[in-house]
């Protein structure tokens, strides 16, 4: 079963995500496990300070690093061999390929979200990969974190259904993004299924469905 912890100061953003769909499915199956630790938890002194101002001057605050550190050391007593992953705007691009090796990882992963305006830089010497959802700037790490996990989890293999998302990944070999599809009915409101899709030729609709699926840029 895959160990994933998730060190966040908003914990309860995770719970929409993990409480539904192929998130709840694969934790029901025992393909993974989850771990929420609120960072709130390793802040300083009564008023359990977590940020501080940034040395130098500047607009916000930053986390400091010991809430930080704690929040890790934790997680990997916990887990001793996870890898830990900070999501940052400054870090390499998240890929598909990236999701697929994570999936095969016998190892745990450690998610370490930021917040606010920054975090005190300290922290990257005790995190092992630094990972950007897009080239944009989102208020935390927590929507990349769902972003990362919901890619890796659905590739643990027996997490998704059956064969037929078996047969997409291995046409897609992950480098190719889905072909369009349709259900019933053939016709709906005058737009028709495409007629190769109903010949029955199986040769033809691997063909259609290999001209329609969008390459994945690097
Ligand atoms: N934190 C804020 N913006 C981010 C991004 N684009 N990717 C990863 N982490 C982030």
């Amino acid at each position: 079963m895959k160990k994933i912890q998730i060190i966040s100061l908003f914990p309860e953003m995770f719970e929409g995500v993990l409480h539904n769909s192929m998130m709840w499915k694969a934790q029901q199956e025992g393909a993974v496990s989850f771990e929420l630790i609120n960072l709130r938890d390793f802040g300083l002194g009564p008023r359990k300070q977590v940020d501080d101002m940034p040395y130098g001057g500047g607009d916000g605050m930053l986390l400091k690093p010991e809430p930080l550190f704690a929040a890790i050391e934790k997680a990997k007593q916990n887990d001793p061999t996870a890898v830990v992953v900070l999501p940052t705007p400054r870090g390499k691009q998240w890929k598909q390929a990236i999701a697929r090796e994570w999936s095969e990882l016998s190892t745990g992963l450690i998610f370490v979200c930021a917040r606010y305006e920054g975090y005190d830089e300290r922290v990257t010497e005790v995190t092992d990969e630094q990972v950007r959802v897009g080239d944009y700037v989102l208020t935390g790490g927590e929507l990349p974190t769902m972003t990362i996990i919901d890619s890796v989890v659905r590739l643990i293999p027996g997490v998704l259904g059956g064969e037929t998302s078996a047969e997409i990944e291995s046409f897609a070999d992950g480098q190719t993004l889905e072909f369009p599809q349709y259900t019933r009915p053939e016709v709906f409101e005058g737009r028709k299924v495409p007629d190769v899709l109903l010949s029955g030729h199986h040769g033809e609709i691997a063909r259609w469905r290999a001209e329609n699926s969008p390459k994945i840029e690097d």
